[in-house]
């Protein structure tokens, strides 16, 4: 049994988050999570809302909250949503926790022990307008990099170059609109990246089988010429971590707090230490997750993000763990995701366009959005949601082919021989056949997920229920059972259990029509088909099994029309 840890980029605490967000990290890790988990390994899936910086303390002066209270009651509607999805976290954790604040405190000790830590004096953007300093993302400007004029102080969503904001053309305040800008002197402590420029170089050139998206990003911050400058990582905030090294208070720093995208990554580890505690676990329950020292060394450890993401987990974050000098555990592959686009545009928090993830729920069950957006998923470049493929891919692929098979199958059973498996003579040639298309298919698609190929294990789970769908097309037990009911009776018999096997493959993809699909073969064998003659004999003649409720419902034309209409404008 192997063991797997697994983690999502964390979703910032402010606002609800669209479908592009979902499919690009939490959503492909769930699906993940699950198949190592129907394979028998030993899972831990952790994922955390990322509570500090500016957006968090701007939502709750927006809401009139204290920031605290805002993001204890945005941490439960994520949960809650989460819930709804079915995102099988192990936990879903905080960034605020105290977990967090200790580790994060005891890192920064580290790094400075290290000699990773610098203080500088620094000149920083104060607006008068604003009467404050401004962090990095609410300086906007043009990006010196690409020339995108809407480039935030710290990163560039065009061209995905990590900035200061003092590299801005024309910046402004994001707040305010505000020119009147004037740069004031303020201390702060910088992580010494490029001081293990070459150990990361080395690290990076050994990770060759990691998708190029990852690697060429990394590679392209990595050997730059200003690649991987030293990054500041406190900020002039009241709402953060307190820099402090260990325990200790760190002169000059006082009223400071770590910089949000310092701590974020390391509630990936606070993430295991929280789900510990609420499972009533000691240290070494986490720690063997975490630590080489104390059997971290043999997990296989996954993260899943946007590529905007990219540059802190392939740079800074392994950076903070390494230069650390700890036996931290590394991540082994980062698998990263394009963007998802919407009707002919971006989905845009900001502007409230596109699907987000609570409306989604209220207008459809989780596996319909769980289904295209996997298969769909924006891999080898960006992807489209149009609601005329949505409606194509939820009625032909759920519907007509999966849905279809399982009402016809246990219908026609019912009609015939009532609601039990029926006995029926030895399996034939076109049923062996049958069985080994599937056994490769099966394989093939066991080799998709493992290499979590998203698009392409949708297809190869697609082409397994056809398979179904064409054999019984073919053998056709409704004509089979006027001249030989017994022959009828053998393939129906294999139909059902391929009901079975369904549920147990596709329930990564769709885990609540999968329980629908093994509830009514009324099975609890959940196992996954090591051996298909033997995984399609489970349900043997005679064994009970209910008719299921309609599996999905197609989408009309007008419901297709109204959703459109719906979210073609901003939220309100
Ligand atoms: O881009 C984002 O949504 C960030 N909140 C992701 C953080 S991932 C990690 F570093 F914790
Ligand atoms: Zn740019």
């Amino acid at each position: 049994m192997a063991r797997h840890l697994i983690t999502s980029a964390i979703p910032y605490i402010n606002g609800i988050k669209h479908l592009g967000n979902l499919v690009g990290s939490q959503l492909p890790a769930d699906l993940f999570a699950r198949f190592q988990r129907a394979r028998g390994h030993e899972v831990l899936f952790l994922c955390s809302t990322d509570e500090h910086g500016t957006p968090a303390e701007l939502a709750a002066a927006k809401t009139g909250e204290p920031v605290a209270d805002y993001c204890a009651r945005m941490h439960k509607v994520q949960a809650d949503i989460a819930q709804g999805f079915r995102l099988s976290f192990d936990h879903f954790g905080r960034s605020s926790s105290p977990q967090n604040q200790k580790l994060t405190q005891h890192l920064a000790g580290k790094l400075y022990e290290a000699g990773l830590i610098e203080e500088v004096t620094e000149k920083q953007v104060y607006s008068n307008a604003d009467k404050r300093f401004l962090p990095d993302r609410y300086i906007e400007g043009t990006c010196p990099n690409c020339g995108y004029e809407k480039a935030r102080g710290d990163q560039c969503e065009n061209c995905t170059k990590q900035l200061d904001p003092t590299d801005l053309l024309d910046p402004r305040s994001a707040i305010s609109g505000s020119t009147d800008l004037e740069v004031r002197e303020t201390k702060h402590l910088f992580l010494r990246q490029s001081q293990m420029r070459d150990t990361l170089n080395k690290w990076i050139d050994s990770k060759t089988d990691w998708p190029v998206l990852t690697t060429s990003i990394a590679r392209k911050w990595l050997n730059d010429g200003d690649g991987l400058q030293d990054r500041g990582i406190t900020r002039d905030l009241d709402w953060g971590i307190p820099v402090k090294r260990g325990d200790e208070d760190w002169p000059g720093m006082e009223g400071k707090v770590f910089y949000v995208w310092f701590d974020a990554p390391i509630e990936y580890i606070a993430c295991a230490a929280e789900w510990a505690e609420a499972n009533g676990l000691d240290q070494s329950a986490w720690e063997r997750w975490w630590r080489t020292e104390k059997g971290a060394d043999d997990v296989r450890y996954t993260q899943f993000m946007g590529k905007d993401n990219v540059p802190f987990h392939t740079l800074s974050f392994p950076a903070t763990l390494m230069g650390s000098g700890e036996d931290w555990k590394l991540v082994d592959y980062i698998k990263s995701f394009n963007y998802l686009n919407y009707d002919g545009g971006q989905f845009s928090t900001s502007q409230g366009r596109g699907v987000f993830m609570d409306q989604a729920l209220d207008i459809l069950p989780a596996d319909y959005w769980r289904w295209w957006l996997l298969s769909h998923a924006p891999e080898s470049s960006d992807a489209e949601f149009t609601w005329e493929n949505f409606q194509s891919s939820v009625n032909k692929d759920l519907a007509d082919v999966l849905g279809n098979f399982a009402s016809r199958v246990t219908k026609f059973c019912r009609s015939k021989f009532g609601e039990v498996v029926p006995e029926g003579g030895e399996l034939g040639e076109r049923e062996t056949a049958l069985i080994d298309r599937l056994t490769t298919r099966v394989r093939a698609y066991e080799g998709h997920m493992e290499a979590m190929d998203v698009r392409k294990s949708a297809q190869e789970l697609r082409a397994i229920w056809v398979e179904g769908n064409e054999y019984l097309q073919e053998a056709a037990p409704w004509a089979t059972f006027k001249e030989a009911p017994e022959t009828a009776a053998m393939q129906i018999r294999l139909a059902l259990n391929l009901i079975r096997l369904y549920a147990v493959l596709s329930s990564p993809f769709i885990p609540d029509a999968a329980k629908t699909m093994q509830e009514a073969m009324q099975s609890s064998d959940t196992g996954w088909p090591e051996d298909l003659p033997t995984a399609l004999a489970t349900l043997a003649p005679g064994h009970a099994f209910t008719v299921p409720e309609v599996l999905f419902a197609k989408i009309t034309d007008d419901q297709r029309e109204d959703w459109q209409a719906r979210f073609s404008g901003t939220r309100d």
